[in-house]
């Protein structure tokens, strides 16, 4: 027989926007991702930092930043002297984009369409946390927060610019200093990433 085909845009019409995270369905990435990761931290937390997208152990345990990126993250604000409580973490994408080598689910960077309809509950974040400093980790990020697909993460390191009236730093992505191949440069970026943390640390009030 024939199958009819329920298409996203029919179960949930443009104007109706998804009540909770997990009803999303403004993209398609909901479909191969185990569940929806939101932002964790406290409720008017003055830093805000924006990740990529959840890895394959936060789409597991449904919580940013918990696999070996969020180690390194960890340290990073350990070197820093900040306070992970005092911090509220997200991802600009809400939910795992993957794809299977061999036995294992590889990230895969998501599409600008796809940060774009996620930037919708980023925008959500802002508003309930009102943080007065964003870092942004990594390019993907800085482009959802800056909304401006086209930015260059190199013309923002660790130069805090003013966006709708809060400061946005931006810095490499946590993961990018634990793949990098060579020894020195690992260290480098991990360094900016502590001193992007300083900065607004320094900056939050
Ligand atoms: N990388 C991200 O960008 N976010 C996470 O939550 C984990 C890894």
């Amino acid at each position: 027989g024939t199958t009819i085909p329920v298409s996203a845009e029919k179960a949930q019409p443009e104007r109706e926007q998804p009540r909770t995270l997990d009803e999303c369905r403004r993209c398609e990435l909901w479909q191969n991702a185990t569940q929806a990761v939101g932002g964790q931290g406290p409720r008017h937390a003055r830093i805000m930092l924006v990740g990529e997208q959840p890895g394959d152990q936060e789409d597991l345990a449904g919580k940013p930043f918990v696999g070996p990126a969020g180690e390194l993250l960890e340290r990073a604000m350990e070197q820093a002297g900040v306070d992970r409580r005092a911090v509220y973490i997200t991802n600009a994408v809400k939910h795992f984009k993957w794809e299977l080598r061999g036995k294992r689910r590889l990230h895969k960077t998501p599409a600008q369409r796809e940060v774009l309809a996620c930037h919708y509950w980023l925008e959500e974040e802002l508003k309930q946390i009102g943080p007065s400093v964003v870092l942004a980790l990594g390019s993907t990020a800085l482009k959802s927060v800056l909304q401006d697909g086209r930015v260059n993460l190199k013309d923002y390191m660790d130069e805090p610019v003013r966006h709708e009236g809060r400061w946005v730093v931006a810095t490499y992505h946590p993961a990018y200093a634990l793949r990098v191949p060579d020894a020195q440069a690992r260290q480098d970026a991990l360094a900016a990433i502590v001193a992007a943390l300083r900065t607004a640390w320094r900056l939050a009030d």
